[in-house]
C-alpha cells in the first residue's frame, strides 16, 4: 500500500541530506549523472558506522561466519553460471512520441498507485490483477504490453499511448578487459556481491576449516544499469549491498530461514528504527531456484519498499558453479560420512536503502513553544558526530579547556567543535545532524571543572563533571531509547 500522506517530506529529506553534507548527486559540477550519488562529510560517517554495526552483527558475534572481500571484477563465466547473462534483465518498453524508455512493470505499478490515490479503487484492482496474471505468464513481455495497452495508461513525459512492444533488456554494465580492443573479452561490473561469495566457497571453508553450518559474509559495491533512475538513494546504477551466504544441510534450510528473519528484522530496529515501519513481505512469486522469500520492507514517505531480502537459494548457486567450473563445491560431513552440496539462506541488506530509512525513520520536524526545530533522532552509535563541544564564549582559557575536552573525546568518539555564533543556533545545527550530545563550556567550568550536556531528543541539560565526561556519555549511549516528540 502506498503511503502518501506526506507527499514533501521525502523532498525535504533528500534537501536536508544536500544542504548538510549527507549525500548529493554524483558529478554535480558537471549536471549531475543520474542515479548514482556521493556521501559528502556527514553522509561517509553515518555510512561507516551502518557497515561497521553490520560487520560486527554477522561476523563478530557469529564465530561461525567468516569475512571476506571479493574483487568486483570477476571471470565472465561466472555470469553465465549464476544466470545473470540470460536472466538478470527488466522489461521495457519505449514512448515513440517522446523516445522515452520505461520500465513496463513500474509504469503499470505507478497507474496502480495513481488509482489507488485517486480512490478509484476497482480500476486499480482490476489493474493489480491483470499485472499480477501478466508477470506469471510465460510469454510476460506480451502480456505486460497488453496491460498497458488495455488499461490506456500513457506515457509519463509526452502523454502518448503510442507504445512499442515490450522487451528485455540486461541490466549488467559490461565493460572490457586487455589493452587491445580487438582482443579484449567482454567483462561486467558485479550486480551483486554474492557471487563472490559463491566462487569462494572452497577457499574460505578450507582455510577457516568451519564445519556446516557456517557463513560467509560481505559487503561492497555492486552495479545495476537501472532503468527507472529516481528517489534518490533508493535506486542507483552504483550502489553498496550487505551479503551473507549461510550454508546449510539440505533439509534444514527453513530452520535457517525463519532464524535469520527474524535477526535481521531485529538488526534493524537494534538501529532504532521504529518496528512499527517494518514489516516482511513473502515473495508471490519464488525465483526457479528458491524454496522460500522474503523481503523486509520500510514505510518510505514514498510507500512501503523493499530494503533487504531474504532467500532460501537451496543448492542452485553451488552447482551452477560446480558445473561451469568443473570443480567440486560439495561438503563432506565427517561425522555423518555424507557428501553434499550445501543448501544456501541468503541475507541481502542494501546500505544505501538502510541509510535512506534511518534519516527519514530519524526525520522530525518538532513544535516548540515559538519555533520549529529540524532534528534527526539518529541512534548515537549511527549519527556521524557522537558529541559537540561548545565554550560559550572565546573568554580567556575557555576556548583552551574546550579543545583539551575535544582532543580526550576524540580517542573513543566522533565530536564537532565549534565556537562562533549564538549558541541556540549552533544547538538547531546539530539537530539537524543528528548529534546526540552537545557540550557546553562556560564560566563555571572554568571554576568547578563542569559542563552542560544537552540532550539532542528531550533537550535536557545537565552538569557533569569533565572528567567524568566520557564515561557519562557512554552510559547514554548504551541506555538511548529513541524518544519523538509524538511520543512525549
Ligand atoms: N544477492 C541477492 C540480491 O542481490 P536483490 O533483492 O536484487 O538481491 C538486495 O538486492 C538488496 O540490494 C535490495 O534489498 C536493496 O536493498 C539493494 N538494492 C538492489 N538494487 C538496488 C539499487 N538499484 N539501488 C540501491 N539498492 C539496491
Amino acid at each position: 500500500m502506498e503511503n502518501m500522506a506526506a507527499p514533501d517530506l521525502f523532498e525535504k529529506i533528500v534537501s536536508l541530506c544536500k544542504r548538510r553534507g549527507f549525500i548529493v548527486q554524483s558529478s554535480e559540477i558537471y549536471g549531475g549523472l543520474p542515479a548514482t550519488y556521493d556521501y559528502g562529510p556527514l553522509g561517509v560517517e553515518l555510512k561507516r558506522n551502518l557497515t561497521t554495526r553490520w560487520w560486527h552483527a554477522m561476523t563478530r558475534r557469529h564465530p561461525n561466519i567468516e569475512g571476506l572481500d571479493a574483487a568486483i571484477l570477476m571471470h565472465p563465466t561466472v555470469w553465465k553460471a549464476s544466470g545473470h547473462v540470460d536472466a538478470f534483465k527488466d522489461p521495457l518498453i519505449d514512448d515513440k512520441a517522446s523516445k522515452m524508455r520505461y520500465r513496463a512493470d513500474t509504469l503499470i505499478e505507478d497507474q496502480i498507485a495513481r488509482l489507488r490515490k485517486k480512490k478509484k479503487t476497482q480500476k486499480a484492482d482490476a489493474l493489480a490483477e491483470a499485472y499480477a496474471a501478466a508477470m506469471n505468464a510465460e510469454n510476460m513481455c506480451d502480456e505486460l504490453y497488453k496491460v498497458i495497452v488495455e488499461h490506456e495508461i500513457k506515457s509519463p513525459d509526452s502523454g502518448s499511448k503510442d507504445w512499442t512492444e515490450v522487451r528485455q533488456f540486461n541490466m549488467m554494465f559490461s565493460t572490457r578487459l586487455g589493452a587491445v580492443d580487438k582482443d579484449a573479452t567482454e567483462i561486467y561490473l558485479r550486480p551483486e556481491t554474492a557471487q563472490g561469495i559463491f566462487v569462494n566457497f572452497n577457499y574460505v571453508r578450507d582455510v577457516s576449516r568451519q564445519a556446516i553450518p557456517f557463513g560467509i559474509a560481505q559487503m561492497g559495491k555492486a552495479f545495476r544499469n537501472e532503468i527507472v533512475a529516481r528517489q534518490f538513494v533508493f535506486r542507483m546504477r552504483e550502489f553498496e549491498q550487505m551479503e551473507l551466504q549461510y550454508f546449510v544441510k539440505p533439509g534444514t534450510q527453513m530452520e535457517a530461514y525463519e532464524e535469520w528473519k527474524e535477526k535481521r528484522l531485529q538488526w534493524h530496529c537494534d538501529n532504532g528504527v521504529r518496528p512499527e515501519r517494518l514489516r516482511f513481505a513473502d515473495h508471490v512469486k519464488l525465483a526457479h531456484y528458491a524454496d522460500a522469500a522474503v523481503d523486509i520492507e520500510y514505510d518510505f514517505p514514498i510507500g512501503w519498499k523493499e530494503i533487504e531480502g531474504i532467500h532460501s537459494r537451496t543448492d542452485y548457486d553451488l552447482s551452477a558453479h560446480q558445473e561451469h567450473s568443473g570443480k567440486k563445491l560439495e561438503y563432506f560431513d565427517t561425522q555423518t560420512k555424507e557428501r553434499f552440496i550445501p543448501y544456501v539462506v541468503e541475507t541481502s541488506a542494501g546500505v544505501d536503502r538502510s541509510i535512506l530509512m534511518v534519516l527519514c525513520d530519524a526525520y522530525e520536524e518538532e513544535k516548540l513553544e515559538n519555533d520549529t526545530r529540524v532534528v534527526l533522532h539518529l541512534h548515537p552509535k549511527l549519527a556521524p558526530y557522537t558529541a559537540a563541544i561548545f565554550p560559550l564564549v572565546k573568554k580567556e582559557g575557555m576556548p583552551e579547556v574546550a579543545h583539551a575536552i575535544e582532543a580526550d573525546l576524540r580517542e573513543d568518539l566522533n565530536c564537532f567543535y565549534d565556537e562562533k555564533g549564538a549558541v541556540g543556533r549552533r544547538y538547531r545545527r546539530m539537530d539537524e545532524a543528528g548529534t546526540p550530545y552537545c557540550v557546553t563550556i562556560d564560566g563555571q567550568t572554568l571554576e568547578d571543572g563542569t559542563v552542560t550536556v544537552r540532550e539532542r531528543d528531550s533537550m535536557n541539560q545537565e552538569r557533569v563533571s569533565k572528567d567524568k565526561l566520557l564515561p557519562y556519555l557512554q552510559d547514554q549511549i548504551r541506555a538511548y531509547k529513541p524518544s519523538f516528540s509524538a511520543d512525549k
